[in-house]
């Protein structure tokens, strides 16, 4: 949807310890979301933080906030992740029962709405949600962990969903093992967001960040433009 390709870091890379430092300054490396990664220990195998957490970084940066929720159920949740100020707030269509609804739900908080799919979930769950949709989350990796390996059979799924939504501003991002290797892949499918955690964070300073976000989105714009 955007020409150019958004980076979303996803902060489950970062330095926990200070963590609103390092929000700070990977925004100043060139971040254009922050993503952040709710894990419950039950919808998949690791915990990591939730809206009180959030709420504390809130002030940092003025970039968008966007949180995907690895949580079931999420929607009892959804309130509180709106007040912690999420400007987008993505479910997975394998942890509510009710897609249609948290999806409405949502958007009533005021919130952009997202849902993300496995890598083993076919997009024809969605197919009668689209027009309830900001954002299509496609896990390139199963939740859980940063530093996984992408799975490359999803980049023909990128490019089912793109044409699936046709001209509808709805964003496709990309989640797990984005890299300046595999950024093309996708963005050549149809991907506008890329989340990369691991890629973006190493090397651990300001530096090494914005150095790692210029590698993934040179990559990425290249093939976005041959693509179009
Ligand atoms: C995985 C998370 C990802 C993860 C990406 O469940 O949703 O956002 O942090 O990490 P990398 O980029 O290291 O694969
Ligand atoms: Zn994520």
């Amino acid at each position: 949807m955007s020409a150019k390709t958004i980076i979303a870091p996803s902060v489950l890379s970062a330095d926990f310890s200070r963590l609103g430092g390092e929000v700070e300054t990977v925004c100043r490396a060139g971040a254009d979301w922050i993503h952040l990664d709710v894990m419950d220990g039950h919808f998949v195998p690791n915990i990591t933080f939730g809206p009180p957490v959030i709420k504390a970084i809130r002030n940092r940066t003025d970039k968008v906030f966007d949180c995907h929720l690895m949580i079931a159920p999420a929607d009892p949740f959804l309130g509180a992740f709106a007040d912690a100020g999420c400007d987008i707030i993505t479910v997975h269509a394998e942890a509510t029962s009710h897609l249609d609804r948290s999806l409405q739900a949502i958007r009533d908080l005021g919130c952009k709405a997202g849902v993300s799919l496995n890598p083993s979930t076919p997009e024809t769950v969605i197919e009668y949600v689209l027009d309830r949709l900001d954002l299509i989350l496609l896990m390139t990796v199963n939740p859980g962990f940063g530093g996984q390996a992408f799975i490359p059979s999803v980049v023909e799924k990128v490019r089912r969903v793109k044409s699936m939504i046709g001209s509808r501003p709805i964003h496709i991002e990309i989640d797990g093992g984005v890299t300046p290797e595999t950024a093309p892949l996708v963005a050549a499918a149809g991907a506008d967001v890329l989340v990369a955690g691991s890629a973006v964070f190493k090397g651990g300073n300001e530096e090494a960040y914005a150095k790692n976000i210029a590698a993934i989105r040179a990559a990425s714009d290249g093939a976005m433009k041959k693509a179009a």
